[in-house]
């Protein structure tokens, strides 16, 4: 398998598409720094955001230029250097359920310019990443989607939930025990080394985490920012268990709403122990001064409530799909994670753009490993057999939702005790989660 993104050739197909049209789809050579200012540009203005300042730019030319980078090209406009269609990608670690960590494929920036939507451009790009991800080798490709309606259409499901949670600090006191280490203060630049350990510890505890890309880190704290707004007002802190090790770490900052309302925004919360969730989840509820915390891409599962003395002073809010996932080579997949029983299961997969189709035994052995055999089509059934789509192979995948819960919606075709079992074989240690946007 090729772990080097960047390194595969363009494809042919959406090469050839989009030249129909009089665009020009291509690799970009992101050590053509002026070349690659533009491309960062128009994914900027696909994103409706403002225009990026030259620190911000300095440092995505830096941290990102090692990734894949295509474009589509419209000669004839003004400005023509600036793409009118961006995407990235990159081989990245996705957690899996044992947990371990499974080879996927990031697609990222995703953008079309508003003078060339809705004409195919955005359709010959996301199949083109498929099929350069599927002859490379990578079992499956993930994103995080701006709309829940874009990437069903190319395979992809929502395969992890997330929340925002807002608490009323002037409700709850702390009621669970007292964790054992301590919070500091750190400066953003010295924490970054202890952040980068740390993080790299704590996505490998939870399916659905993602290995934090070098760029991440300078951007969430504000480090690529010097001087600004931004910078000025973000707190950085690292939690040290009762051996003095760096176990946690978080960046907030204050949103003064009006005189009385005073709203701590929790920018990254990473913990790579539970003690270490709650000794900042303490620090970060226990902030006099302040009305209400607020953090976003929580897990549907953070056992906040439990944390503090009056439940109903923690407030769920905007549930949604987070990490969507889409199998492109289903016994590799099915391999690569583990399970939590033995036992035995045919899947038969219908994958409309033929990547992960096929009839597949799933046979798990004691000790949750899994042995994946493509069948043919004559053969007879020699195990319960689940009937789905790739789509809803990607939703189970990570355990994040349940095959009853999809054969209810009429998705999953299956008798009742292949149902069960599937429920028991694709459950997942840890409820996936993944709390961060790429
Ligand atoms: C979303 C976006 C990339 C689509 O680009 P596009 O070139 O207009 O898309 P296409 O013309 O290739 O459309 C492909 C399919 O998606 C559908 N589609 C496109 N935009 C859609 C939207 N916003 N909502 C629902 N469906 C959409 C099209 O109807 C088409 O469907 P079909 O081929 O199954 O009939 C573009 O609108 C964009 O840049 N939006 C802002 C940035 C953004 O949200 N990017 C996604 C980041 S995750």
């Amino acid at each position: 398998m090729t772990t080097d993104a960047s390194a595969l050739p363009v494809d042919q197909r959406a090469v050839d598409a989009l030249a129909a049209s009089g665009l020009r789809y291509g690799l970009l050579d992101t050590s053509d720094r002026a070349a690659f200012e533009a491309w960062f540009a128009a994914d900027a203005r696909g994103f409706a955001e403002s225009r990026i300042s030259e620190s911000v730019m300095a440092s995505n030319v830096e941290h990102l230029a090692v990734n894949r980078t295509t474009g589509v090209w419209d000669d004839s406009i003004p400005n023509a250097e600036v793409p009118v269609a961006t995407v990235n990608s990159w081989v990245t670690e996705l957690t899996v359920p044992g947990p371990v960590v499974a080879p996927a494929w990031a697609v990222s920036s995703v953008t079309v310019a508003p003078t060339h939507r809705r004409r195919g451009v955005a359709r010959a790009m996301m199949e083109a990443e498929l099929r350069v991800a599927h002859s490379a080798g990578v079992p499956m490709a993930i994103l995080t989607a701006s709309e829940a309606t874009l990437y069903s259409r190319y395979g992809y499901a929502p395969a992890t939930s997330a929340a925002s949670v807002e608490v009323d600090r002037r409700r709850v006191s702390w009621a669970a025990p007292v964790p054992s280490g301590r919070v500091h203060f750190v400066e953003a630049a010295d924490l970054l080394p202890d952040a980068i350990a740390i993080s790299a510890r704590a996505v490998r505890r939870s399916p659905g985490e993602v290995a934090r890309w070098t760029g991440f880190f300078p951007r969430y704290l504000a480090l690529n920012k010097p001087g600004s707004d931004v910078a000025r007002a973000l707190r950085t802190v690292r939690y040290d268990d009762a051996d003095g090790v760096a176990q946690g770490w978080a960046a907030y900052h204050i949103d003064e709403k009006g005189p009385e309302t005073r709203v701590l925004m929790v920018d990254v919360r990473e913990a790579a122990t539970d003690d270490a969730a709650r000794g900042l989840w303490r620090f970060l509820l226990e902030h006099d001064f302040v009305t209400s915390i607020h953090a976003d891409l929580r897990s549907i599962d953070e056992p906040l409530k439990w944390l503090v003395d009056d439940a109903r002073g923690v407030r769920w809010m905007h549930v949604s799909d987070h990490l969507w996932v889409r199998i492109l080579d289903t016994a590799a997949a099915l391999e690569a994670r583990r399970y939590e029983t033995p036992g035995a299961l045919e899947l038969v997969v219908d994958d409309p753009l033929g990547f992960a189709n096929g009839r597949f035994l799933l046979d798990i052995a004691a000790g949750g490993r899994a042995s994946v055999t493509a069948l043919d089509d004559e053969s007879e059934p020699t195990a319960p057999v689940l009937r789905l789509s790739v789509n809803d192979l990607g939703a189970i995948y990570l355990g994040g939702y349940r095959p009853s819960m999809l054969a209810a919606a009429g998705r999953i075709e299956a008798d009742d005790a292949a149902i069960r079992l599937a429920d028991r074989l694709f459950a997942a240690e840890r409820t996936p989660h993944l709390s961060i946007w790429f």
